[in-house]
């Protein structure tokens, strides 16, 4: 089943939100900006229920390795967020391989943050820095081929672009990619 039916639709506009939600060139939906958002501004936190690993793993266990949709952010050692319950907006910002905002942590909170102007429009985006795992089928990169269209596009939301490594379910990462 695609995650995408497990979105539960429990949190309102937030207000005075500087990004709305729409269909996306990139994929689905994508977090657009509804006005100038200047470097550093926070534009929204990122909110879901908090997960152990093991938790996580648990719910997900049936996953179909060939559905690459996940609404899952790893923030640390211990826990995962899944936007898929209880999240909010924040949950359809699409990946790009130039991303124009980020995810910062802080106090165990995770901040979307702009790290370039972004202009009125424009579609939001960060770096997913979804990892690679031993047992990851050799098509892993058509199945999670990047389409965020920019000319600096990797080709995968994948990281790094080629393959090497560990770690057994898909999820966005708050983990610098030097750390992955
Ligand atoms: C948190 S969701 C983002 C919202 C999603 N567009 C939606 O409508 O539900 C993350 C998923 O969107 C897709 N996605 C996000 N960025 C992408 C990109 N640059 N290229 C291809 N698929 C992308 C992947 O399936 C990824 O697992
Ligand atoms: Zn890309």
């Amino acid at each position: 089943m695609s995650l995408v039916a497990r979105v539960s639709v429990n949190s309102a506009p937030a207000v005075n939100s500087s990004y709305v939600v729409r269909p996306s060139g990139v994929h689905g939906y994508g977090a657009f900006a509804t006005r100038d958002i200047e470097i550093g501004e926070v534009i929204d936190e990122f909110v879901g229920e908090r997960l152990t690993h093991a938790q996580c793993d648990e719910r997900y266990k049936d996953r179909d390795v060939n559905d690459p949709h996940t609404f899952l952010f790893t923030l640390d050692e211990n826990t995962v967020i899944d936007s898929s319950v209880g999240g909010n907006d924040t949950r359809f910002i699409n990946h790009r391989c130039d991303p124009n905002c980020e995810p910062q942590i802080e106090n165990g909170r995770v901040f979307i943050v702009a790290i370039n102007r972004i202009r009125q429009g424009e579609e939001l985006g960060f770096e997913y820095n979804i990892g690679r795992e031993e047992d990851d089928p050799d098509n892993v990169d058509e199945i999670y081929a990047c389409r965020c269209g920019s000319p600096a596009c990797r080709g995968t939301i994948l990281w790094p672009a080629k393959r090497s490594r560990r770690r057994k379910r898909k999820s966005n990462s708050g983990i610098p990619t030097s750390a992955i």
